[in-house]
C-alpha cells in the first residue's frame, strides 16, 4: 500500500505511538545507573522480532534477478494452432509480471558471471495464469530431471571449501556428457549478455498447443526475441562489471523502464505436426537439442512490452511464484520428462519458500479463482470460501466445469530406468554450432572462455573434458588445449581451492 504524504506512525496493530527511533526503558535513579529494557514496550519486541522474520528462503536456483510489470500484445493471428484466449485476437491486450534471474549465484552475487539467464514471465489471463519459465539458452545441460539437483550443486559450492569449484563443474559434465551442446552456447560468445533486455527466451521444452474438445494439437517450442537484438559482453568485461558494478543488469534493467525506454520482445512459435514428430531427425522431448530455424521456421505471435518498476521488490518479485505446470486451456504439456518433473519441482518450492497459499498473493493471483477444495492453510486472505462446500460431489452448489485438456493421448507403457545414454548424435549439434562460430570468428573466444574456466580444475579433469570436446571435433579439443598450454607456460592458469580431505568412513 503506497503511503500517505504525511502519515501518522504506528504500531503493527495501528496504535499510534511517540517516537520510533527510541526504546522505552526504565532508569535508573543514581547517575550512571543505566536503563533496563521493559516488556511492556511493543514498538521494541516488535521491532526486534520481525526483523529476522524479513528473510524467506532464497531460490535454491536463480536466486538473483530483476522483474518488472508488463504486457503482452496479440500482433498476429494463430487461432488455427491455439484457442488460448489472451492469444484469440490480434491486439488483445494481457498483464503481465517478468523475472529475469542468473542461476547459480545467491541472491547477492554478481550479474555479469557466465551463466544461463533465467526468462521466466507469468501472463494474466482470463483463463488463468499461463506462466512461461525459460531461460536465454536454447537448450539444456541434463535430459532426466533426477540429475538436476546435482547439475547444480557442481555449479554452486564446494560442500568443504564453500567456494565454486571448477574440478567438480567440469566433472560433472565430463561423466553427464548429454550437456555438451549447452556447454557450447554456455561458453560461446551468448554466455554473458550486456543487459537482460537484450537476452532471448526459450521455452527449451515442446509444448502441445491445441483446442480444448477438438482431438488435434500441434506440438510446439515458444520463443521470446528481444526487438532490440541479443548484446552480449566479452569475459574481460563481465570480470571487470562483476568488480565495479555487480548489480549491473538490475539496475540498467530499472533505469531504462524508469526513464520510458522499455525493453520489448517478439513472441514466436515452432509449430510441427505431431505426425512428423514420429520421423523427425531429433527426438523432440529432448532439450539438449533445438528445431533448427530451416525445418520450424518461427511463426510470430505478439509483443512482450515491460513497462512498470515494480513498487516493491520483495511483494512483487521475490513473492512472485513462476512454475511451468501453471498453464491454461490451449496450451498443454508434452511427454518431456523434464517438463513433467518440473511441474512437480515448482509449485513444490514455492510453497516452502513462499508458503501453502502464495497463489494469493496480489504477484501471484489470477484474475478469476475458485478452488474451494483448498481450505485453510497459513495467511488465507481470499476469503476461504466462506460455507461452500469444501468436498466434492456436494450436492448443494453446483459448479460449471473448464474444458477438457488438449488432446490427451493415450498411453500403453512400461515402467523402466530411464537411459540418458550418450550417443555420437548428441555430438551432432554440438559440431554444428562449432562451425557457426568459426563462420562467425567466435571459435577462438569460446575456446578462451572456456580454457580460463577449466584451467582450474586438476590435470586429469581438464584432460577428460579436453576429450569429450574432441568428440564434437578434433578441432575444438586442441583449440582448447592450446589455450591451457599457453595459460600454463604463462602461469595464468590461476589456483583452484584444492584443499580438500576425503571425508572420514
Ligand atoms: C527456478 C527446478 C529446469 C528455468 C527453479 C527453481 C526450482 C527449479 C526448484 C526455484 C523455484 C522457486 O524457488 O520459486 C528445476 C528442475 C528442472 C529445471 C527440477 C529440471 C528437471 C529448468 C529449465 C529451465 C528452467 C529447463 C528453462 C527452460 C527456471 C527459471 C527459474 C527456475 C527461469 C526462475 C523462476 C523465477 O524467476 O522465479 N527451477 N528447474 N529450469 N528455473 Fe528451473
Amino acid at each position: 500500500m503506497p503511503s500517505e504524504d504525511n502519515p501518522v506512525y504506528t504500531l503493527a496493530e495501528g496504535c499510534p505511538v511517540g517516537d520510533p527511533s527510541a526504546s522505552v526503558i526504565l532508569k535508573g535513579i543514581t547517575p550512571g545507573s543505566g536503563g533496563l529494557s521493559l516488556l511492556e514496550d511493543t514498538q521494541l519486541l516488535e521491532t526486534l522480532a520481525h526483523f529476522p522474520r524479513e528473510r524467506i528462503p532464497e531460490r535454491v536456483v536463480h536466486a538473483k534477478a530483476a522483474g518488472a510489470w508488463g504486457e503482452f500484445e496479440v500482433t498476429h493471428d494463430i487461432s488455427d494452432v491455439t484457442s488460448a484466449a489472451f492469444l484469440s485476437e490480434v491486439g488483445k491486450k494481457t498483464k503481465v509480471l517478468a523475472r529475469l534471474s542468473t542461476v547459480a549465484g545467491e541472491k547477492g552475487s554478481s550479474d555479469t558471471a557466465r551463466d544461463i539467464r533465467g526468462f521466466a514471465l507469468k501472463m494474466f489471463t482470463e483463463e488463468g495464469n499461463w506462466d512461461f519459465v525459460g531461460n536465454d539458452l536454447p537448450v539444456f545441460f541434463i535430459r532426466d530431471p533426477v540429475k538436476f539437483p546435482s547439475l547444480n550443486r557442481s555449479h554452486k559450492r564446494h560442500p568443504q571449501t564453500d567456494v565454486p569449484d571448477s574440478n567438480m563443474f567440469w566433472d560433472f559434465h565430463n561423466n553427464n556428457q548429454e550437456g555438451v551442446h549447452c556447454l557450447m552456447q554456455l561458453f560461446g560468445g551468448r554466455g554473458v549478455p550486456a543487459s537482460l533486455r537484450n537476452v532471448n527466451g526459450y521455452g527449451n521444452h515442446t509444448f502441445k498447443f491445441g483446442k480444448p474438445g477438438e482431438n488435434t494439437f500441434k506440438y510446439c517450442k515458444i520463443q521470446f526475441k528481444p526487438d532490440a537484438g541479443v548484446t552480449t559482453l566479452t569475459q574481460e568485461e563481465s570480470v571487470k562489471l562483476a568488480g565495479t558494478e555487480p548489480d549491473y543488469h538490475v539496475k540498467d534493467m530499472y533505469n531504462a523502464i524508469e526513464r520510458g525506454d522499455y525493453p520489448t520482445w517478439t513472441m514466436y512459435l515452432q509449430v510441427m505436426d505431431p505426425k512428423d514428430a514420429e520421423s523427425y531427425r531429433w527426438n523432440i522431448f529432448d532439450i539438449t537439442r533445438i528445431w533448427p530455424h530451416k525445418d520450424y521456421p518461427l511463426r510470430p505471435v505478439g509483443r512482450l512490452t515491460l513497462n512498470r518498476n515494480p513498487e516493491n521488490h520483495f511483494q512483487d518479485i521475490e513473492q512472485a511464484a513462476f512454475s511451468p505446470s501453471t498453464l491454461v486451456p490451449g496450451i498443454a504439456a508434452s511427454a518431456d520428462i523434464m517438463l513433467q518433473a518440473r511441474m512437480f519441482s515448482y509449485p513444490d518450492a514455492a510453497r516452502y519458500r513462499v508458503g501453502p497459499n502464495y497463489q494469493q498473493l496480489p504477484c501471484n493471483r489470477a484474475q478469476y479463482v475458485y478452488s474451494p477444495y483448498q481450505r485453510d492453510g497459513p495467511m488465507r486472505m481470499d476469503g476461504n470460501y466462506d460455507g461452500d462446500p469444501d468436498y466434492v460431489g456436494s450436492s448443494f452448489k453446483k459448479m460449471r466445469l473448464g474444458p477438457p485438456d488438449v488432446a490427451h493421448d493415450h498411453w500403453v507403457g512400461k515402467v523402466m530406468s530411464y537411459s540418458s545414454e550418450v550417443t555420437d548424435e548428441d555430438f551432432e549439434q554440438p559440431r554444428a554450432l562449432w562451425s557457426l562460430f568459426k563462420r562467425n570468428g567466435e571459435d577462438e573466444n569460446f575456446a578462451k572462455n572456456l580454457a580460463g574456466h577449466l584451467c582450474k580444475a586438476k590435470p586429469e579433469v581438464q584432460a577428460a573434458t579436453v576429450e569429450m570436446f574432441n568428440k564434437v571435433n578434433n578441432e575444438v579439443g586442441e583449440a582448447i588445449q592450446k589455450v591451457l598450454d599457453e595459460m600454463n607456460d604463462k602461469g595464468t592458469a590461476g589456483i583452484e581451492h584444492d584443499q580438500r580431505r576425503p571425508s572420514k568412513a
